[in-house]
C-alpha cells in the first residue's frame, strides 16, 4: 500500500504533487505528506493526518520549487500519527524519504544507527532509510546490501543537485515518467498527467539517481542502461464523469465494460490466440486451482463452480492467504489467479508457491503492467480501465465474464445480450432492492450455489462501505446456527431461486424483514454476471445516506501489497 508521487523541474510542483497524490489516494489515506526544496536551500516537510484534503488544508502557500515529493500512507507498522507519516527525514534534516513496503531488518538497522549516535524519533521502519543513505554518502547504490524486505522508496538530499534517489526490492511498483520539462515519479501509472510521454519502470534490485540533467540507473550496485518507453496517460479515465463518487461511476461502466470484453475477446487476434493456449493448458490439467482475495475470491468461487459444472474438471477456489504448499499441488495442475490490482501480496505469495511446483499460471487481471500479470504464463486482461473506488464492482463482473468466455460452453448470443441486461438492471436496481426506511442493524444476503457466492460478494460490498454487520449465507444453512441472530432489526436480501422459500419463511417467522431478489431473466444463463448490480447500488446508496465516502472506506486501501 501507500502511494509515492514526485516531480522535478517545471512549474507548480506542489500543486502537481497534490494532484498526483489525490489519484494515488486509493492506496491509503491514513496520513499524507510532502517535502519540497525552499529558496533558502532547506527541505520543507508538511504532513497531515487523514486524506489529501487534510494535507491540502495544511499547505498555506505554494512557492516555486525545483522539486516536490509526496506520500499517502496506509499504516502497517507504527500508528497513524504525524510523527510516523512520511516523508521521514535524516537526523540532520538533510535527506527526506517516502517509502512503501517493509524494512524487515529495521530493528538491527536502528541499533546500528544508535551505535553511531543517530537516534531515531518515530515508530516506523522508514526512518532508518534517510539515515543509512546519509552514512552511505557516495555508495548509495549499495543500499540493498543494508536493507532487507520488500520495499520501494524515493529520497531527496538538500546537499546534492535537485533530484531523487530511488530504490526498489521486490515487486512494489515505482514508475518514472518524462514530460517536456518535468520528470515525475509515481506508484501507479494512472497518476501521471497527460503531458507524460515516456516511461521507465524500476525493477527488483534497481536503484537510480534522477536529476534534471541526467538519469543513472544501477542494478544491485552495478551501472545499467534503462531506456525510455513510449507512454500514453490515463487522465480521461480517472475523471468522475459527473458522478459523485468513483464507485457510482464504476458501477455504471459495467455495460460498457461488458461490450468491450465481448467484442475484444471474440475478435482480437492476440486474445483469440491466448484463449487457444488456455484451452490447451486446461485440457492437460487434472485439477484447476483458483487463487484470489476478497471480491476476486468470490469470482473464483463462481468460476470454480462453473468449471466443474460445464467442463467436469476438478476445480478448487482458494483464498490466496490460505493456499499453502500442503494444498496438494503438482505440475499436472493449472492455476488461475484473479486480481484487479495485480499487486495483492497474498496472491503473489501463492504465485511463488505455484511456481515452485511448476504449475502453469493463468491470470485474470485488470492491471496488465502489474506484478501478477507479469509473473503469469498467460494473462487475460479485464479491460475495465482504472478501478479507483476501494470497493471493487466493475472488475468483479469483468472477471466473471472473462472466466465464462474461457470456459467456452455458452451461446455467443447470451454474451451479446448481457450489456443490455446490465443496463436494465442498473435502471431497475433501486426497485429490485428497496432500502428500508430504518437502517437495519444486521443484514443477511442469502442464496444457493452461484447465488450464495453472489450473496458473499453482496455482503462484502455492504460491509466495506457502510460499516454495517452483514453476512452472506447459503439459504439452507440459516437453521444450522445464524438464525439465532435474526430478529426484528434484521434484513435479509434473498437471491430468490429453487429452495430459498424455506429460508424466507424462517426469517419472516422471527420478525426479520425480507427482500426477495428474483432472477433477472430465466433465458440467459449468464445473467448472474450482472445480478450483483442491485446489491452494489444498495451498498452505494446506504453509504451515501450514512455520509460515508464509499470510495475510501475506513481502514482499507485499494491494493493490498502487504501480507
Ligand atoms: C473489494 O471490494 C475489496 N476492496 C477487496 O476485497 C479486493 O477485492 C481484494 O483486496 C483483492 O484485490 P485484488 O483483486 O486487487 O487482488
Amino acid at each position: 500500500m501507500c502511494g509515492i508521487f514526485g516531480c522535478l523541474g517545471g512549474q507548480n510542483l506542489i500543486t502537481q504533487t497534490l494532484q498526483g497524490l489525490r489519484l494515488l489516494e486509493y492506496r491509503g489515506y491514513d496520513s499524507a505528506g510532502i517535502v519540497y526544496r525552499t529558496s533558502a536551500h532547506k527541505l520543507r516537510v508538511i504532513k497531515a493526518l487523514g486524506d489529501i484534503d487534510c494535507l491540502t488544508n495544511q499547505i498555506k502557500t505554494r512557492p516555486d520549487t525545483q522539486l516536490c515529493l509526496g506520500h499517502t500512507r496506509w499504516a502497517t507498522n507504527g500508528g497513524v500519527t504525524l510523527k510516523n507519516a512520511h516523508p521521514q527525514v535524516s537526523f540532520n534534516k538533510q535527506i527526506a524519504v517516502v517509502h512503501n513496503g517493509i524494512i524487515e531488518n529495521y530493528a538491527t538497522c536502528r541499533t546500528q544507527l544508535m551505535e553511531k549516535q543517530i537516534n531515531l524519533k518515530t515508530d516506523v521502519d522508514t526512518e532508518v532509510i534517510p539515515n543509512i543513505l546519509y552514512l552511505l554518502k557516495h555508495n548509495k547504490h549499495n543500499i540493498h546490501n543494508f536493507l532487507h524486505g520488500q520495499y520501494v522508496f524515493a529520497a531527496t538530499d538538500i546537499t546534492a543537485a535537485p533530484g531523487f534517489f530511488v530504490a526498489k526490492r521486490g515487486t512494489l511498483p515505482l514508475h518514472i515518467g518524462k514530460a517536456a520539462d518535468t520528470i515525475y515519479l509515481s506508484s501507479d501509472l494512472l497518476a501521471f498527467p497527460p503531458t507524460v510521454q515516456s516511461l521507465i519502470t524500476l525493477n527488483d534490485g534497481d536503484t537510480g539517481e534522477i536529476t534534471t540533467n541526467a538519469i543513472k540507473f544501477y542494478h544491485l550496485g552495478k551501472p545499467i542502461t534503462k531506456n525510455w518507453q513510449p507512454f500514453t496517460a490515463f487522465s480521461e479515465q480517472t475523471d468522475k464523469n459527473g458522478f459523485n463518487t468513483y464507485m457510482a461511476k464504476e458501477i455504471h461502466e459495467i455495460p460498457t465494460v461488458i461490450e468491450r470484453l465481448v467484442t475484444d475477446y471474440q475478435q482480437d487476434n492476440d486474445l483469440l490466440l491466448r484463449q487457444r493456449e488456455f484451452h490447451h493448458l486446461l485440457s492437460k490439467a487434472n485439477c484447476v486451482h483458483l487463487c484470489a482475495c476478497g471480491t476476486s475470491y468470490h469470482a473464483a468461487l463462481i468460476l470454480a463452480h462453473l468449471i466443474e459444472k460445464h467442463l467436469h474438471q476438478r476445480a478448487i477456489a482458494h483464498v490466496s492467504s490460505e493456499f499453502t504448499d500442503d494444498s496438494l499441488i503438482d505440475e499436472q495442475n493449472l492455476a488461475i489467479v484473479i486480481s484487479q490490482s495485480g499487486e495483492t501480496a497474498d496472491t503473489l505469495t501463492c504465485i511463488s508457491t505455484l511456481q515452485a511446483h511448476h504449475v502453469p499460471i493463468v491470470a485474470l487481471c485488470n492491471v496488465t503492467s502489474s506484478s501478477i500479470a507479469q509473473q503469469s504464463q498467460l494473462c487475460f486482461p479485464l479491460l475495465c480501465g482504472p478501478e479507483i473506488a476501494v470497493a471493487s464492482t466493475k472488475v468483479f463482473c469483468a472477471a466473471l465474464l472473462v472466466g465464462c468466455l474461457l470456459i467456452n460452453r455458452f451461446d455467443p448470443a447470451d454474451f451479446t445480450a448481457l450489456s443490455a441486461l446490465a443496463r436494465t438492471t442498473l435502471r431497475d436496481a433501486r426497485q429490485l432492492i428497496k432500502l428500508p426506511a430504518t437502517r437495519p442493524q444486521k443484514i443477511f444476503f442469502i442464496g444457493k450455489q452461484i447465488d450464495y457466492f453472489l450473496a458473499l460478494e453482496s455482503a462484502l460490498k455492504v460491509k466495506e462501505v457502510t460499516y454495517t454487520h452483514c453476512e452472506g449465507y447459503p439459504a439452507n444453512e440459516l437453521k444450522h446456527g445464524p438464525l439465532s441472530l435474526v430478529d426484528s432489526h434484521s434484513l435479509a436480501v434473498v437471491y430468490q431461486g429453487n429452495h430459498t422459500d424455506n429460508a424466507v419463511a424462517e426469517i419472516a417467522a422471527r420478525g426479520g424483514q425480507v427482500i426477495n431478489l428474483p432472477p433477472l431473466t430465466p433465458d440467459n444463463p449468464l445473467s448472474f454476471i450482472v445480478r450483483i448490480i442491485p446489491a452494489q447500488i444498495m451498498a452505494l446508496d446506504m453509504a451515501e445516506q450514512l455520509g460515508i465516502n464509499p470510495d475510501k472506506p475506513r481502514n482499507l486501501a485499494k491494493s493490498v501489497t502487504v501480507l
